[in-house]
């Protein structure tokens, strides 16, 4: 949710057309996150998934593939995007260095292409950081660069995916630079976990800048006094320290599941993920008691937020525990319509006042 010293900059941005000749708070904002990410230039999107579509569309062809690592927000929640506006193939590599990683060895394997006129060449490697269907899992810098180089050796662009890279850098303790390296392009975002209403940032060369504002434009992406939305960005930009509560809650909150009995994986950055036999009736169940969760890669997903306080974090845990692991409750229920929560555990408030 947005702060109230976000609305207020908001509202008193210093604006301009952005599709004539330039925003200056949204180029301030770009100038900013592109050394943030070590990167010559950046460009605004409305969100992440364009951020993605624009980098895709520049590396990839007709003919081409493309490898992520399994479960990629690329591969599986962007509506095959890559395939049918940026003509890539897409190729999932198993997570065979962990949660959320491919090494650089299944890298190279896969880079490799079999000489046949008739086969897909691989042109790019997408990677992830952190990985959101692997439970906000963190790539460490020294992993991401061999990766990262193990791609480039094999002639593959890189585009890296960081729509939470901030969270990645604050658990890490590292830059947000430290974790580009080797990368053609980086997209971030400033809405989910920073707060922001509206936003996202796609970085690289200046090359690729200046033809990413032409596939923006065409995906019809270009704002013109876009300076009101970057200046609520550059708020969030001042808070990317905060991120580590939310990821102390996390571990509080998986600590509270599992004494519940919960099965819960440890989690890295702002993201629990918990095995649960029945995931819509469990889903279905934490709403009615106030608790929404969702659902990613067959498991229950539960984040922190800023607007998740300790009070909610142990309100919530306490009425999961009313709710109890066995859960088998069929979808549906008392609260109406798409099982919304009668009580939800937040009071967040939802106007500027
Ligand atoms: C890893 C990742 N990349 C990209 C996106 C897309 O962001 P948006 O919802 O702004 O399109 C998301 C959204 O959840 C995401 O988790």
């Amino acid at each position: 949710m947005p702060t109230p010293s976000m609305r207020k900059a908001m509202a008193a941005a210093e604006v301009a057309d952005d599709v004539l000749d330039r925003d200056p708070t949204m180029r301030r904002l770009e100038e900013r996150i592109a050394g943030l990410l070590g990167a010559a230039d950046a460009l605004w999107t409305p969100t992440g998934s364009m951020a993605n579509l624009i980098a895709l569309m520049s590396h990839l062809g007709r003919g081409e593939a493309f490898l992520a690592p399994q479960g990629a927000h690329v591969l599986d929640f962007e509506l095959g995007t890559s395939a049918w506006l940026a003509g890539g193939m897409p190729r999932p590599l198993p997570h065979d260095a962990g949660p959320g990683k491919v090494s650089a060895t299944a890298v190279r394997r896969a880079a490799a292409a079999d000489g046949s006129y008739a086969s897909l060449r691989p042109a790019l490697l997408c990677l992830e950081n952190t990985h959101n269907s692997a439970g906000g899992s963190v790539v460490a810098p020294e992993e991401h660069a061999s990766v990262a180089a193990a791609a480039r050796a094999a002639r593959l662009a890189v585009h890296l995916d960081g729509a939470r890279l901030w969270n990645a850098s604050v658990a890490l303790g590292v830059p947000p630079a430290a974790l580009t390296v080797g990368a053609d392009t980086v997209s971030v975002c400033l809405s989910k976990g920073l707060g922001a209403p509206v936003g996202s940032v796609v970085a690289g060369s200046a090359e690729f800048t200046e033809h990413a504002r032409r596939l923006r434009k065409m995906l019809g992406g270009g704002v013109r006094q876009g300076g009101i939305l970057a200046a609520a960005g550059l708020v969030a930009l001042d808070a990317v320290d905060r991120l580590a509560d939310d990821h102390t809650r996390a571990s509080t909150l998986a600590a509270g599941l599992r004494e519940r009995g919960w099965r819960v994986r440890e989690p890295q950055t702002n993201i629990v993920l918990v095995d649960v036999a029945d995931l819509p009736g469990t889903i279905a169940h934490f709403a009615e008691s106030g608790v929404l969760a969702g659902a990613i890669g067959g498991k229950l997903r539960l984040m922190t937020h800023k607007e998740i306080t300790d009070r909610h974090l142990q309100a919530a845990l306490d009425r999961i525990g009313e709710v109890g692991p066995a859960s088998t409750r069929p979808f549906g229920g008392p609260s109406g319509e798409f099982g919304r929560a009668a009580r939800p555990v937040t009071d967040a408030p939802r106007r500027a006042e």
